[in-house]
């Protein structure tokens, strides 16, 4: 009996993870919440990278947003959330030469925060891998080592795009 118990109950964990998975917001990265609803943030710009096969899209919240679209992004505002969705390359199936987005490889975030993150250039940096989304936990000191060239643009690399 107790081994039926204990069947019934690992079939509905079992059951009710992949029925309601997919709804679970994801655990913390570095400490900091993820940023639900990103997915129907706007664009500010795209990215290709040559040397790992990548491509990107660097997105924000409403205050990135009306940063970037107004030019007054140096120093970015407080509150701004700046995103990066990467993919790898694929090519369209009907036009080759066409890059596209394949596989998922992960979301990232910069949060300023000019308080809480004093430590860490006023921002705080976190990353979740996969479609699972697996909260990053290497350290902020992995992205701010990398950032580092682009200090003195209030570490972020990217120009918002020109549009019309
Ligand atoms: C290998 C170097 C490298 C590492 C490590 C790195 N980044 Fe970046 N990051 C870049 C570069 C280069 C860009 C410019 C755009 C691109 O990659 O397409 C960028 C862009 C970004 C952007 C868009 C805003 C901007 O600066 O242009 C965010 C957000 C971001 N990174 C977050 C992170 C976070 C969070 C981490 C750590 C979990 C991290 N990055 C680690 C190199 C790096």
């Amino acid at each position: 009996m107790k081994y039926i118990v204990r069947l019934v109950s690992l079939f509905f964990t079992v059951t009710s993870f992949n029925a309601f998975g997919a709804d679970t917001v994801p655990g913390s990265s570095h400490g900091i919440a993820y940023p639900a609803g990103w997915q129907n943030w706007s664009t500010i710009a795209v990215s290709h990278r040559t040397d790992n096969n990548t491509i990107r899209v660097i997105l924000g919240n409403e205050v990135a947003v009306n940063a970037a679209r107004s030019g007054k992004n140096n120093p970015w505002p407080e509150g701004t959330i700046l995103g990066k969705v990467v993919w790898k390359d694929t090519e369209l199936k009907d036009w080759k030469t066409a890059i596209a987005p394949g596989q998922f490889v992960h979301a990232e975030f910069m949060f300023k925060d000019s308080k809480k993150y004093a430590s860490t250039y006023n921002w705080g940096w976190a990353r979740w891998v996969g479609l699972e989304q697996a909260p990053f936990e290497k350290g902020a000191q992995v992205c701010t080592t990398c950032h580092t060239p682009v200090k003195d643009r209030d570490w972020v690399f990217t120009d918002p795009a020109s549009l019309p």
